[in-house]
Order: structure tokens, then sequence, then C-alpha cells
């Protein structure tokens, strides 16, 4: 995103009224989100609402330069966190619906795309691929890219990355475990710090669009998948693995590592990867590395976020 966030309240725990032992019933089974975001930049134009049981409601028309980010999550999130959420998402113009969250030290904004309108936000020169990971019945492809100077959780120019698992096909509504993309973004020599928060978010970017999504809540019946319609003209994507329809492959093994970069710091995290390339892995982490997408294929992207 163009900048970011940087608004985090928190919701009221129900339990005051509804008693604490039926309340620890309830937290048993899902957790009702405990943080909000709600951020759009000068030129957005989006209207957002909050209800019962984790819904929240977002309608946006932004004009070019245009961006919210708005949704409800968890405050200090565990790595370990399972989020479940279903709804509607619909939009022709630029956003993504994500699980979308902060950490700090090292400073990290960090996305796993579930679905998008018309813009893949790899699809920008400046994005890294690092491979692929398989989680939750799907198949993600692994990026990084570096900002500068930009807007984060810590103030308006700041330095940090973003990490993104971005789904191959998208839905609206399911599980996302995140000690899987965590696992394959360390893998990959991209490390959280402290999470700070994360929330089930869209973020509105160019043209209209609306969403209901409830977080806390996985959908009772099987979702569609559709394969994401974007024609990426500035980064293509390494081929990743298809997904089984069981979920999670059983064995991935590491095959190389491409991060390219000129800082010092990196090239040892990438000694460290390499270091990794000959192990198969039985289980889980679950990421496949390949060398792709280092070379632009051009520079003629026209969506501006
Ligand atoms: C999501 O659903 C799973 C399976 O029911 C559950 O174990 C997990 O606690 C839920 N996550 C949250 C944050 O409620
Ligand atoms: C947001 O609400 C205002 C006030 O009702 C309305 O004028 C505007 O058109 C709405 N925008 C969107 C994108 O729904
Ligand atoms: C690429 O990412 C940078 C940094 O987030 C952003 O400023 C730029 O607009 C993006 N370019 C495209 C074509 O999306």
């Amino acid at each position: 995103m163009k900048s970011s966030i940087l608004f985090t309240a928190f919701a009221a725990v129900s339990s005051v009224t509804a008693g604490v032992i039926e309340a620890r019933a309830t937290l048993a089974r899902r957790a009702l989100p405990n943080s909000v975001q709600a951020w759009t930049n000068d030129y957005a134009d989006v209207n957002f609402t909050t209800g019962a049981n984790g819904v929240f409601n977002v309608n946006w028309n932004n004009p070019p330069g245009g961006n919210g980010v708005h949704g409800r999550g968890y405050n200090r999130p565990a790595n370990d966190i399972v989020v479940n959420y279903t709804g509607t998402f619909k939009t022709s113009g630029a956003a993504y619906l994500a699980l979308y969250g902060w950490t700090r030290n090292p400073l990290v904004e960090y996305y796993v795309i579930e679905s998008m309108g018309n813009h893949n936000p790899s699809d920008n020169v400046s994005a890294t691929q690092y491979g692929c990971l398989q989680s939750d019945g799907g198949t993600y492809e692994v990026w990084e890219k570096k900002r500068t100077n930009a807007a984060s959780i810590d103030g308006d120019h700041t330095n940090f990355e973003q990490y993104w698992s971005v789904r191959t096909t998208m839905h609206t509504g399911g599980t996302i475990t995140l000690a899987n993309h965590i696992a394959a973004w360390k893998n990959a020599g991209l490390l959280l710090g402290t999470q700070q928060y994360l929330d089930i978010a869209v973020e509105s970017q160019q043209g209209a669009g609306s969403a209901v999504i409830t977080v806390g809540t996985a959908p009772s019946t099987a979702l569609p998948n559709t394969p994401t319609p974007t024609r990426r003209t500035a980064r293509a994507a390494g081929t990743c693995p298809r997904s089984s329809t069981t979920g999670l492959s059983s064995t991935t093994k590491v095959t190389t590592t491409t991060k390219a970069s000129t800082t010092t710091t990196t090239v040892a995290t990438t000694t460290t990867a390499a270091a990794v390339t000959t192990t198969t892995v039985a289980t889980t982490p679950v990421l496949t590395t390949f060398a792709s997408s280092t070379s632009p294929v051009s520079a003629t992207a026209t969506t501006s976020v």
C-alpha cells in the first residue's frame, strides 16, 4: 500500500454482559476480533462500519491515488494464530482482501492475500519472488518489497519491508494458518519481529467495490476458488506447484534461493537460506524456492499502488 495504517482501536469485549462462563465457552470455539483498523489517505472515498459478532462492511469508490485499509482482527496475535473469516468481496478495480499485519523489530508490513481486483501487488518492478508455499488448500507465492521513506505504524517516513503471500486462486472466506506463512517466509530469510496486530482487511485502491466480512467465523460450506485474473506486466511469477486438494503438501524440496539484494545484511541471510537447499523437508515448513522473476519483463504497469 502507498501508506499504511495507523489506527488500531480495541473493541470492547462482550463478556461484561455475557457472563464469564458463557464468554469462555464462546472463545473456545472462535475468537471474536478485538482490534479495528480504519485508515484512508486524503483521496479516498471509503465508508466503513462494524457490526456485531465480528462483522465489518466497507464500500469504496476511489479516484486514482485513493487508498484505504479497513478491517478487523487481533491485537498482539500469536504467530500460530489460525484466522477464520467469511463474507463477500467485490471490486472491478484495484483492491485486495488480505490478512494484514505489522511487526516491530524488525518493522514489517505483511499480507496473506486471499483475493484481489485487477491488480496483483507483485506486479511491481521492485518486488522479488522467493518461491511458493501451500497452506489451507491453496498455493501462495511469496513476495517481498522494500519500502523507503514510507508511512508505517511508526510514522510517515520510515523504512521497512513488505512480505506477501499471494494466493494463486482467489477465494473469499476460509482459514488462514499464519504459522505456515511465517515458516515459509523464515525459510526465505524474511523474518518477522514482534507481532503488533493483524486484521482481515480490505485495501481499497483505485476503483469501486464493496465487502461484508465476518472475522472469527469460517465458511460453513466449501467455496469456489478462481484463478487470479491478473495479467502481470512488470513482474512475472515463477511457476508454483499446484496445491493438493487436501491442503498442505506432505513433502517439499527446497531447491534454491533467489534473494537478490545489494545489502550486506541480506547477503548473509541468503547464505543461511542457501545452506538448506539440499534439505528435503518432511512436512512444514512448506516453501519451494526457485530462481525466477529477477528481471522485469517491462515497466509498463499502469496501476499506481
Ligand atoms: C479458527 O477455527 C479453528 C477451527 O475451528 C479454531 O481452532 C481456531 O481457534 C479459530 N481461530 C480463532 C482465532 O478463533
Ligand atoms: C459514503 O457515504 C457518503 C454519505 O452517505 C456518501 O455520500 C458516499 O457516496 C458514500 N461513498 C461510498 C463509496 O459508498
Ligand atoms: C510499486 O511499489 C511502490 C512501492 O510500494 C509503489 O510506490 C509503486 O506505485 C508501485 N508501482 C506499481 C506499478 O504498482
